[in-house]
């Protein structure tokens, strides 16, 4: 999940971006990527994924803190349900292409979908903070973008809902993991499996948000969280991020352990600051 070798070395192209509906302002250490196709509520296609990867193995080197939001008043309505024509959207590849006809494997579908994932994936790099801005709905890939984001700031109108069980899907752009991690495995079973929405407050009940404030405040709270983490030491933040997201899989002893060994580092770090080299 860091920066790949064998991948792209140059960002996306504005052309890139817009036929993605993305854009992308990178300002110092913080990127802010935007979904933008209002006029769809921001419903995406495996093109926008695929161009998200782009953009997190050439993100500049300084970038620390990655934002990312929705054009006007949605985060995003989800995949493009274009996607499930045959004949996909705008000529991008169908999700059901070669299926009905059987000339697509199983194997190569998954490898497909691989490759969507990665554009959710390395939102969880250690070295980047994650923030997502949430507006009105987030539905089904949409949701699962929100949940691949280490912060969930949301307007008190947000919606969330994995609809992908209601349209005979699963969630399967990585968003699974962090909905049990945040809600249990109970609690996530009753929102897929009913596909309902999860209103703002509820969402901040189920720590499904770190935030909830007024649409018109969204921008300036995701600002001031912005700050706050740019005020941390950036790289004892990368190793307490990476520390943190061992926890849950690491016995007590196997934590205990990981610490020591991520502050014998710090300290030694500081130490050779402290010295001047
Ligand atoms: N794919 C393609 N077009 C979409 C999508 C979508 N996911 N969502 C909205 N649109 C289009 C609508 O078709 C409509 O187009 P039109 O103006 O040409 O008629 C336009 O965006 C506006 O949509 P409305 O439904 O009119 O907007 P409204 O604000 O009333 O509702 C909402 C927004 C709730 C998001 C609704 O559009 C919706 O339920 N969309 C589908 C959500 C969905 O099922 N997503 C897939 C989830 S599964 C997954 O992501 C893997």
């Amino acid at each position: 999940m860091t920066q790949a070798s064998n991948g792209p070395t140059v960002p996306p192209t504005e052309e890139e971006l817009s036929r993605a509906r993305l854009r992308l302002a990178v300002e110092g250490p913080v990127a802010r990527i935007t979904i933008s196709r209002p006029e769809r509520r921001n419903a995406m296609t495996g093109r926008t994924w695929t161009t998200l990867a782009h953009i997190g193995q050439t993100l500049p080197e300084d970038v620390r803190i990655v934002v990312i939001s929705g054009e006007g008043d949605t985060f995003s309505a989800g995949i493009d349900l274009g996607m499930f024509s045959p004949e996909g959207v705008d000529g991008e590849r169908s999700m059901v292409a070669g299926l009905a006809d059987g000339t697509s494997t199983d194997a190569e579908v998954q490898d497909y979908i691989a490759g969507l994932q990665e554009g959710f994936l390395w939102l969880r790099r250690p070295d980047l903070v994650t923030v997502a801005a949430v507006r009105g709905h987030a539905i089904g890939a949409g949701f699962q973008l929100a949940l691949s984001c280490d912060i969930r700031v949301l307007a008190d109108d947000a919606q969330l809902c994995m609809k992908e069980p209601a349209l005979g899907l699963v969630p399967d752009l990585t968003g699974t993991k962090p909905l049990v991690d945040i809600v249990g495995v109970n609690r996530a079973v009753e929102i897929c499996l009913t596909a309902r929405r999860v209103g703002a407050r509820e969402a901040e009940r189920l720590g499904l948000a770190e935030l909830v404030v007024a649409p018109d405040e969204l921008s300036g709270a995701v600002d001031d969280a912005v700050a706050a983490l740019l005020a941390t030491d950036r790289e004892a933040a990368t190793a307490t991020k990476a520390l943190l997201q061992q926890a849950a899989g690491n016995t007590l002893q196997q934590q205990a352990e990981a610490e020591r060994g991520a502050q014998a580092g710090r300290l030694a770090a500081l130490a050779r600051g402290a010295a001047g080299h």
